[in-house]
């Protein structure tokens, strides 16, 4: 179900690059809007899981491994479109040829970042701060920053989700995936998709 979810997602994400590089900004937020969406359900989810107690859980635990969320080839394509391009993940999944290929294009294909670049320079490459400060004439413009920024915290939201829920269960364990567990995907919370856009807040 989540794979289901998170295909949907890249379709989105997809979509709203390409509309952010052809400049069009009402199509981009609209994405972006329905990225956002899935986003709330996949975090609302997580709730669904807690409701198995640890013992349970830990009756077919031994059956996953070594399946783990390291394996979601589809979330780490979300991360590389997204812009965060580790490509170290890759030596972690086991993955057949047209699985790498496409993962090795997505390392190097445009990101969000690169739409939004192209977004800007069609309304002759105002700064961040000259579009923050005139939305009269850059409100646009402006609505496709902030929705980037809602998919760069829904993504934060879900991973914080995730490793509560990882904690829950597993407490201080490690992952079937080979990972430190909790204390793995704790490190991971804090990753920021849009560094940009969080910086200008301390600027306003
Ligand atoms: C009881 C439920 C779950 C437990 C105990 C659990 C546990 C873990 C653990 C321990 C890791 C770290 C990697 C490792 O060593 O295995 C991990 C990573 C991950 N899990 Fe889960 N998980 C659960 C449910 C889910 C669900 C429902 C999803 C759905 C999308 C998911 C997606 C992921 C992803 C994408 C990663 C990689 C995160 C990253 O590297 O940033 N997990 N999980």
């Amino acid at each position: 179900m989540y794979e289901l979810w998170f295909k949907e997602l890249l379709h989105e994400l997809d979509a709203a690059r390409a509309a952010m590089s052809a400049g069009d900004a009402y199509w981009a937020v609209r994405y972006l809007h329905r990225v956002g969406a899935i986003e709330g359900v996949l975090v609302a989810q997580v709730g669904v899981l807690e409701t198995m107690r640890p013992q349970d859980f830990l009756v077919f635990r031994s059956e996953l491994a070594p399946a783990s969320g390291f394996q979601s080839v589809q979330f780490r394509a979300i991360e590389f479109v997204s812009g965060l391009r580790d490509r170290s993940y890759l030596e972690r999944l086991e993955l057949n040829e047209s699985e790498r290929a496409m993962l090795e294009r997505r390392l190097v294909e445009p990101s969000l970042w690169d739409g939004w670049g192209d977004l800007v320079r069609r309304h002759g490459s105002p700064t961040l701060q000259q579009i923050a400060a005139d939305r009269d004439r850059y409100g646009e413009l402006f609505e496709v920053a902030e929705a980037l920024l809602d998919h760069d915290e829904a993504l934060g939201l879900w991973r914080f989700r995730h490793v509560q829920m990882v904690e829950r269960q597993l407490g201080s364990k490690s992952g079937t995936g080979g990972s430190t567990g909790a204390s793995y995907l704790r490190t991971t919370i804090d990753k920021k998709l849009f560094p940009e856009l969080w910086a200008l807040r301390s600027a306003l």
